[in-house]
Order: structure tokens, then sequence, then C-alpha cells
């Protein structure tokens, strides 16, 4: 059976319509027009049939027809039937104006070249709609009219489901939730980097990237991992993608978009081409089918390809009817490698097994469909886990870190959306000041999920860096009740102590990881020293750690030693903020190894600082630990722990000034009496002075400068000359 054609015409064009006829009746298809309309059938209803089977129109553009207004109506008729259906205009004269109405800009010139105009009309259809309906029995053979309307709902629940940025599990205030977010006016381009896989052992590959990704103020391990690149050309040029990433990183964004991008292009939509990015995908017609790997159950984990697609199908909302139409559909597109298939969170297979033999069923899918593009995403972890790798030329790639230029863009594009217009500048000028003021908070804002959190959470905070601390919480937060629908949030409770206890553990040792045997011993021993809180006793260590690691990222694998032979885990937190962050909460919260109840917070904080370096605070970890747990203490310990610090190190108490704690008026006056009396002091003491005028207590330093000066006595001034 033929491809039903329609060509649409005025009454008195039916020569020309003859003319476009015969070229595509050649080539195959059934072409309807006035003129073939037999005698006794009315042309309406011929019309009527070709459109509800989806048959593309080829209007016959003549000065008559656009006058009439029957063109018109026929291809209104058509796109009310089916939006997707394609009108290839034939500009037959001079001077018709056919663009409005192809909507795709698919117009020839017939009256300049007639052949070219027809050859070009003929390559269109042959590459949008195969000539023959008659691949055989079964649903293939379901009239295509159903299976375009079946496409089309999917087509349209899938991108009313991917356009939209998921503010869920974070810290989004009322007016945001009920805001709908699209991911078009938001999304971020990300770049990845392709991962070499040197030598057969997925773990030690796996290693190496975990190592280059915890950058904890170290240097990188050399570099086994490519320059960024768009995701789009690592597509067009491998096909297929695992693409790994941390919590939070944007892998499930990253899919979104790729389904948005093909979707909004399917249906010939403007916006397609404002979509951050897309420019780098394939330049090719796919049709996106997103499987959320947290959906599948083990019938389809361990099922066949076509029981993932059904249940894709299923969880979309299509009736029974429309399922069928559309395997249909979707077994044609398989074979053309016409659709963009995107597997989104491996990990979310709970069981290990489980996710390795669906790595095989991904690894057959490529086998039997060579044609199709693939793209897989998982976290690190879940990856690694599996002892596995995929295989048959998938090309590994790890998303990189957001830079400097593209945060600045996000928080633009933030603004924009999410502030009144009076706002919107001075709203994103000041988030774009504040997240690159400070090493500490632009290392965390590198991931997507994270800088996100700062911009919902920067309205409550108020200035940054000085109220880093509020930040930090709200990360440490989102972190542990992450993707509450896949895993069960960890109590914080429960979390937040251990965690705490590891912190304080690692600054006190001086060190950034811990060998894991050396944490579960940290956390055996909390559990003797801290009995009555019974909240950390809900898993054993070791469960709690590979909790922590698979849900929330905060503490992670980075490699091993070799102890006796055997090889030990090395763990620590994925960045140096959140340690810092953790063993200031130690400090306040009291948790922490070898606890002497009976000292004082502010005794503790001076015999710290006795240890910390006379240097900068940006290499020291106490430093920030010491001013971190300035601002977070009870408002009745301030003064008297920063009188500790200034004993020991007048310089760190006068750095914990710049945070604006709540300190009363005495501290203040000694800390910048001893600043004043250092003058005119080293570099890091002129820079605390310069910070210090920016603060509230600018008028205090000068009147302490001043006081400085004219008590060193006239000879140590000049005399000013008026
Ligand atoms: N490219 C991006 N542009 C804008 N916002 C983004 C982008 N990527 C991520 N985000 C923000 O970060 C949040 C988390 O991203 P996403 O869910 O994609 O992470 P993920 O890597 O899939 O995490 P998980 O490992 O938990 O599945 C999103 O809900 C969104 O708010
Ligand atoms: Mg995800």
């Amino acid at each position: 059976m033929s491809r039903p054609v329609l060509i649409a015409h005025a009454t008195g064009d039916e020569e020309f319509a003859q003319l476009l006829a015969a070229p595509i009746a050649a080539a195959g298809y059934d072409v309807v027009h006035g003129g073939t309309v037999l005698v006794g059938e009315s042309v309406v209803e011929v019309v009527s049939h070709a459109l509800a089977a989806g048959a593309p129109v080829v209007l016959c553009g003549t000065i008559r027809a656009m006058g009439t207004g029957w063109a018109w109506r026929t291809v209104m008729a058509a796109r009310g039937l089916h939006p997707q259906v394609r009108i290839y205009g034939v500009a037959v004269e001079q001077d018709v104006y056919l663009s409005p109405l192809t909507l795709d800009g698919e117009v020839t010139e017939y009256w300049r070249d007639p052949a070219g105009a027809l050859g070009a009309v003929v390559a269109a259809l042959l590459r949008h709609y195969p000539p023959s309906l008659e691949p055989g029995p079964g649903p293939a053979a379901l009239p295509a009219g159903r299976r375009e309307a079946a496409e089309q709902r999917f087509r349209d629940l899938l991108l009313r489901s991917c356009d939209i940025i998921d503010l869920a599990n974070l810290p989004a205030d009322r007016r945001l939730v009920t805001q709908e977010l699209t991911l078009r006016s938001l999304f971020l381009p990300l770049n990845v980097r392709v991962e070499s896989e040197a030598g057969p052992d997925p773990e030690r590959f796996l290693e190496a990237i975990e190592q280059r990704r915890v950058t904890g103020g170290r240097a990188l391990p050399a570099g086994e991992s490519g320059d960024p690149e768009p995701p789009g050309a690592r597509l067009r040029e491998s096909r297929r993608l695992v693409v790994l990433g941390d919590p939070g990183s944007g892998k499930t964004t990253l899919l979104r978009w790729m389904a948005t991008a093909y979707l909004l292009r399917l249906r010939r939509d403007p916006s397609w081409g404002l979509l951050p990015g897309v420019a780098t995908l394939p330049d090719e017609d796919l049709l996106p089918v997103l499987v959320r790997c947290r959906d599948l159950g083990a019938a389809q984990v361990d099922g066949a390809f076509d029981d993932v697609l059904r249940h894709v199908l299923r969880r979309a909302e299509l009736t029974a009817d429309e399922i069928e139409a559309m395997r249909a559909g979707l077994a044609e597109r398989l074979e053309a490698g016409t659709v963009l298939l995107l597997i989104d969170g491996l990990d979310e297979i709970g069981d290990p097994g489980a996710r390795a033999r669906f790595c095989q069923l991904l690894e057959r899918i490529h086998l039997t469909r060579p044609l199709v593009p693939i793209v897989v995403t998982s976290r690190i972890v879940g990856y690694r886990e599996m002892g596995r790798r995929i295989g048959r030329g998938f090309e590994h790639l790890t998303i990189a870190e957001l830079d400097g230029p593209a945060k600045d863009d996000f928080l633009r594009r933030w603004c924009a959306v999410t502030e009144p217009p009076d706002r919107r500048q001075g709203a994103a000028d000041e988030l774009i000041t504040d997240i690159h003021r400070t090493d500490r908070i632009e290392r965390l804002t590198g991931n997507p999920m994270l800088l996100t959190t700062l911009a919902l959470v920067k309205r409550s905070i108020g200035r940054l860096p000085d109220h880093r601390a509020d930040l930090y919480a709200a990360a440490v937060k989102v972190l542990l009740s992450w993707r509450a629908e896949v895993d069960a949030p960890i109590s914080p409770r429960e979390a937040e102590p251990q965690l705490q206890y590891l912190a304080y553990a690692m600054s006190d040792g001086g060190v950034q990881q811990l060998t894991e045997d050396e944490v579960l011993d940290l956390l055996e021993r909390m559990r003797i020293e801290y009995r009555q809180l019974r909240a950390i006793g809900q898993h054993d260590p070791a469960d709690f750690v590979r909790l922590l690691e698979q849900r929330t990222g905060i503490l992670v694998e980075t490699g091993h030693v070799r102890r006796a032979g055997d090889l030990i885990p090395l763990i620590e937190f994925r960045h140096l903020t959140f340690q810092e962050y953790l063993t200031a909460q130690a400090l306040v919260q009291g948790y922490f190894p070898g606890r002497d109840q009976a000292e004082d917070l502010a005794v503790h904080i001076g015999r710290l600082t006795a240890r910390v370096d006379a240097g900068t605070d940006a290499a020291d970890t106490w430093q920030e630990a010491i001013r971190l747990c300035v601002t977070l203490c009870h408002s009745d310990d301030v003064d008297r722990v920063l009188r500790a610090v200034l004993g020991a190190h007048p310089l760190l108490a006068a750095r914990c000034l710049l945070d604006e704690p709540d300190a009363g008026p005495d501290v203040v006056a000694a800390i910048l009496g001893a600043l004043a009396a250092a003058l005119p002091g080293d570099d890091a003491t002129v820079a605390v002075m310069f910070a210090l005028a920016r603060t509230a207590w600018a008028a205090d330093l000068v009147e302490h400068m001043v006081g400085e000066l004219r008590s060193r006595g006239p000879g140590r001034c000049r005399r000013w000359a008026p």
C-alpha cells in the first residue's frame, strides 16, 4: 500500500496539480488532488480521508490558491488533525508568499526552476515519509495516522515533563515552588571530559576518575581525561556515551535538555534554536526516548528491550491502543536509527548485580540496533560498584565542573526568571560577586545543584562570604535529603554528629583522607563515647559510610593504599569546605574524639589556636574552622572565644571579625587595638585592615589607628603642614 500525498490547490489549478503530481506518483506515492477524484466521489471526503491518514501536503502555490482560501483551509485542516504534518510549498507563480503556511520554510520555486523544484519536493518526501505503508503484519500495519497521533501524544507528554528545572529537594521558597521554571530559560550548557580507558581493570579506571574529582584544595593527579567539550559534540562523534558524575552534577538535566532539544526540533518549534548549546547536537531528527532507571522493575531490568519500551510508554500515560501504535512506529525508527535512547541513572537500580545485567541489555541493544545513538548516565560510585564497564564502543565521559563564566551566565538567567525587573541586574551582580569572593564558595559551586542551592538561599542568608556557614549548612542539608524519591533520606540526627566527628578527627590529624578502617574505628569509638545519641546507632559504621557515599556524595572513596598485601579504600570529604564546616560544627556541638566535657569551648579554641599557622587562612583548615566556629557558636560564647583566639593569634581574631559575628564592643575594641598596635604591620596585617574597613567596624578601626599613631608621640609621625 502506498502512502497518500495530498496536493492542495485552488479550483481551476488542476493542470498545475497534475504537473506536480507526476513525479511524486512516479516516486511511489498515492497522490490525491482535485483532478484525481473519481466521478461520484466527493472532493471533501477524499481529502479528509487522506488528511486523517496523516498524508503530507504539497501546496500548489498560485496567486489564485492563496487568494481563494481553499489552500489555506486544507493546510489548516491537515494541521488540526496532525500538528506535525509537513507542508511542502511549491511556488508555481512568482510573488506568492507561502512561508507562513509551511512553517518549516520548505518552499521550492517552480516558476524559476520547474525540474529542480519538483526534484527537491520528491527528495524531501522520501526523506520524511517512506512511500510504502506495507511493512508487514502486526502493529506496523496500523494506519500511519494512528501511529503518528500516538507518537505526537508521547512527544507532547515527554516535552512537558522534560522542559522544567526540577527544584524538588532543594531549599526553594514557596514563591518559586509554585512558579514553573522552564529548562529552556535556565539550562546551563555543561561540558564533559572524555576519560581514557587505559587497562582492562574497571576499578582502577573509575578510581582514577574519583581521584581527579576530589580536589580537596590539592593539585589534581596528572590528567588522563581530555579537555572539556560539549556533550553534543561527543554524541555526534561517538554515538554511544556513558556520562558519569557526582550527585547533582547535572546528569538528569543533561538528558532532559537533549530530549527537549530534539522534541522542539521535531515539531519545528522556533524556540529550538534558542535552547542553550543546541547547535552542538547531531543535526538529525531524532525521537528521544527517556528511560528512568529508578522506574524499572525486575521484569524490565532482566527482560528484553521491548519490555523496557512498553514500560516507558505505559509510564508516559499512553493508552493501550496508543502504546501498540507507538511501538510499531518505534520499531521502524529503531531500525532506521532515528531514536535517541536516553538511559538515566543506572546507579538507581538498587542491586549492583541487576545493574550489571541491565548493562548487558544495553550492549545487546547496541548490537541489534547499531544505528541508534544511546546516552547512559550514572553516579560514579554506583558504576564502580558493578565491577564492570559498558563495552561495545560506549565512550566514557565525566561532567566537568562549572567554570566562572558558566556560573555567571546561570546566575544572570536565574535572576532574569526569579527576580522582578527592577531587582534583576542588582541581584545578579551581587550573586556573581559573592561566588567569586572566596575560593571555598567557588569550589562548592562548581556543582550545578549546589550553585542552584546558593541562588535559592542567597536571599535568606544575606551577605556572602561573611555568612558562608549558613550556605554550607544548606548545602549539607540538601545533600542529605537529595533524591528522596529513590532513597530514604539519611536523617540529619544520624548523619551530622558522625560527619562532624570524622571531620574533626581529620582536621586534628592534619589530613584530608583516612583509610576505611580508620573511619570505621572512629565511628565505633563514637558509638562508645556518645552512647546517649541513639540516632547514630541506626546503621552499623560500614553501612553508614556506604549509604553516605551512595546517597549524598558528601564522603567519597578516592583510592586505595596497599597494606600487608591488601588494598584498603581511602575516604575523604568531597569538598574540603565540608570538612572545615563540619569541624567547626563539631566544636560547637561538642562531637569530637576524646572530648573533655569539663572543658569550655573558649578554652578548647584557645588550645587549638596555638596550633594554627601564622600565615594566611586560605590554606589552613584550622583557621577557617575557627572562623566558622565563631559565627556558629551561641552568642553567649562569642566574646570568650574571641578573647581566647586573641590571646594566641591576634591576626586570626581580627580575621574572625571579618565574618561579622555577634561580638560585644569590648572584645572588638581589644582586637582592633591589637591590630592597630601592629602598625605599620606586614602584608597580612594590612590586608585584614583593608578588609575590616569594609565592615560595620570601619569607624572603630579608624579610631583605633588614629589613637595608636597619636600614642606613639609626635616624633613617630610627620607633622601635617597646612
Ligand atoms: N545544566 C544545568 N542547568 C541548570 N541547572 C542545572 C543543570 N544541571 C543541574 N541543574 C540543577 O541541579 C539540580 C540537580 O541536577 P540533576 O538532577 O541533573 O543532577 P544528577 O547529576 O542527575 O544527580 P543524581 O546523581 O542525584 O541523579 C537540578 O534539579 C537543577 O536544579
Ligand atoms: Mg539524576
